[in-house]
């Protein structure tokens, strides 16, 4: 049977995610199809009324509409919820349930690079975006309870860790606190859009305190290595670059849509032969 699928977006001209999919459906002989769709602000509920209606059977959610898309949907799973935000949409016999994949993206991609139990890590996340509440809630899930959470502005980094459980024993902190105490940290994880190209030369914390046992990595996958990556790795650090997330977010959405969790070394490959 044939089956369409898509992102909801804007813009999405440069999005990797339809070469990742169509690639994947290709790979598993699956005669399904992956499409891009831009949608402005005022569209999204028409468009997401006019996908339920063709019956598409599953779509992604990507900026601006991650948060507005959840009034549209017919249901959402529980840490999708505590976000507060979606990015994969599932068309269950007509009802479209969301999902959210980035946080449990990130925490497959970093599992890669773990000695031992995330459980027992000492954490720091930099940022309180929603790329922050993403990563925080999802290893709240899995019962990691010692994360810091720093931002520019303390007042959010607050407010996200006061929205946790009592069960996380960390706490919003300022970059110069946190800066102070980095090598009380296993992981550091920049969420923030800092060192982001253009702005190569940007850093979001100073790594003056940096132990090199610590883990540092960054959601952002273009440039493969941002400033922080370089300076950590010079400081002799292992670290990790956004592309993991990426391609684990969208592994994740693939299996809720497939059932099968496909081969991420391909995925990988792929993105990074597209970011040339
Ligand atoms: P996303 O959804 O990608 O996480 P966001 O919700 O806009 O994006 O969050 C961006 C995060 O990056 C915030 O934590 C923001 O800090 P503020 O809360 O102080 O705005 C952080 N950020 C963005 N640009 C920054 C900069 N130049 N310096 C420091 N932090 C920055």
């Amino acid at each position: 049977m044939s089956k369409l699928y898509g992102l909801l977006g804007c813009p999405v001209s440069h999005s990797m995610s339809p070469a990742m999919h169509n690639d994947l459906f290709l790979h598993y002989k699956l005669n399904y199809y992956y499409h891009a769709f831009h949608v402005e602000n005022e569209d999204l509920e028409m468009a997401v009324n006019g996908l339920r209606a063709l019956g598409v059977s599953g779509f992604n959610v990507t900026i601006p509409h991650k948060i507005a898309i959840i009034k549209y949907l017919d249901g959402i799973d529980g840490v999708a919820a505590n976000i507060g935000a979606v990015n994969t949409v599932v068309n269950i016999d007509g009802k479209l349930k969301g999902y959210n994949t980035d946080g449990d993206g990130f925490i497959k991609s970093l599992e890669s690079c773990v000695d031992g139990l995330l459980q027992n890590k000492k954490i720091l996340i930099i940022g309180a975006g929603g790329a922050a509440r993403a990563i925080l809630f999802s290893l709240e899930a899995i019962d990691v309870h010692a994360i810091d959470v720093c931002n520019r502005t303390l007042s959010s980094a607050l407010q996200l860790i006061a929205e946790c459980s009592y069960k996380l024993s960390g706490s919003g902190i300022s970059i110069i606190d946190a800066e102070n105490r980095l090598n009380e940290y296993d992981i550091i994880i920049n969420t923030t859009s800092v060192g982001m190209y253009p702005n190569l030369e940007e850093i979001p914390i100073s790594l003056t305190n940096l132990s090199p046992s610590t883990i540092v990595s960054d959601i952002i996958y273009n440039p493969l290595e941002t400033k922080l990556l370089l300076e950590a790795k010079r400081k002799g650090s292992i670290t990790l670059n956004g592309i993991g997330m990426f391609v684990n977010q969208g592994a994740l959405a693939f299996e809720k849509w497939t059932g099968i969790f496909p081969d991420t070394r391909r995925m990988e490959e792929l993105v990074i032969n597209k970011l040339g």
